[in-house]
């Protein structure tokens, strides 16, 4: 990938204005909180063909070989601190609709981050953050999507929850393509987040298969099941537990326990 490719006849405002990309890297999402300290503009797009030491949630490891996405945006949001998370959700909206466009394959959204496909983890999001008294300094939006990576690259305990675009649509898919489709996508869903919150949440809701099914709940600290009812305005994942209580939960990984027809047959 070249950044003349990516960025030739790009129609967006902010993001992908400036593009760097790289051949190896950690982390995109490091060097991108670098330069973003360093003063790099807003919508700057850091993008890499590998990574040496990929950053995932929870403080995972992201398997980052040659063949996929890996790119991080740099956002200067002036919003208060507890809207940030809410940033995941709408590159979690823009990223599959992206995924949609170019390639025709339905991906969904599991809550809070995962983009899936046939009920397996096709890309992950992780958003970092650099905050003050004075507010959030900058935002990083890294996103990995495994496009045509070897699937035998993946540890064994991995293969049966992740998938590919090119294991999924049965041919390779310019990765070039995808992601001026992404970029397009989150520029259109950044400006829309800025100024109506709730119109991403919406979409949100339309693209995710977590909400109106019994999930499971574990990590950060808690294990919890029950009906995932909704998410609030903050993106949190509000579960009603099998004691009637409401939980609000804002990390986590969740487990679909049943379909939405289980539920409803149940109800
Ligand atoms: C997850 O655990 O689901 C989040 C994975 C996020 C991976 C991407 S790849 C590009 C960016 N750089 C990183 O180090 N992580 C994110």
């Amino acid at each position: 990938m070249d950044e003349t490719g990516i960025t030739e006849g790009l129609n967006t405002a902010v993001v992908g204005r400036e593009v760097r990309v790289l051949t190896e890297v950690g982390s995109t999402n490091t060097v991108a909180m670098e330069l973003a300290a360093n003063g790099a503009p807003n919508g700057t797009v850091v993008v890499a063909e590998r990574q040496t030491a990929g950053k995932g949630r929870l403080g995972r490891h992201w398997i980052s070989p040659n063949g996929n996405l890996y790119f991080s945006v740099i956002l200067r949001p002036e919003i208060p601190l507890r809207s940030a998370p809410a940033i995941t959700l709408m590159g979690a909206v823009a990223v599959a609709t992206a995924i949609r466009q170019a390639t025709a394959l339905p991906a969904a959204i599991k809550w809070p981050n995962d983009i899936q496909l046939a009920g397996k983890k096709v890309c992950g999001l992780l958003t970092e953050l650099s905050a003050g008294q004075d507010g959030i300094r900058h935002v990083v939006l890294g996103i990995g999507i495994d496009v045509n990576m070897d699937m035998a690259q993946l540890p064994p305990e991995l293969r049966p929850i992740a998938t590919s675009l090119a294991t999924e649509a049965g041919r390779i898919i310019d990765r070039t393509a995808l992601l001026r489709a992404a970029l397009q996508a989150l520029d259109i869903w950044y400006a829309r987040f800025l100024t109506d919150t709730g119109c991403v949440l919406a979409a949100w809701q339309g693209l995710n298969i977590t909400t109106g099914r019994r999930v499971a709940v574990t990590g950060a600290g808690r294990q919890l099941e029950g009906l995932a009812e909704r998410i609030d305005d903050e993106g949190r994942l509000l579960i009603r537990g099998d004691d009637g209580a409401l939980h609000t939960v804002s990390a986590g990984d969740v487990t679909v326990l049943s379909s939405r027809n289980d539920i409803s047959a149940s109800l």
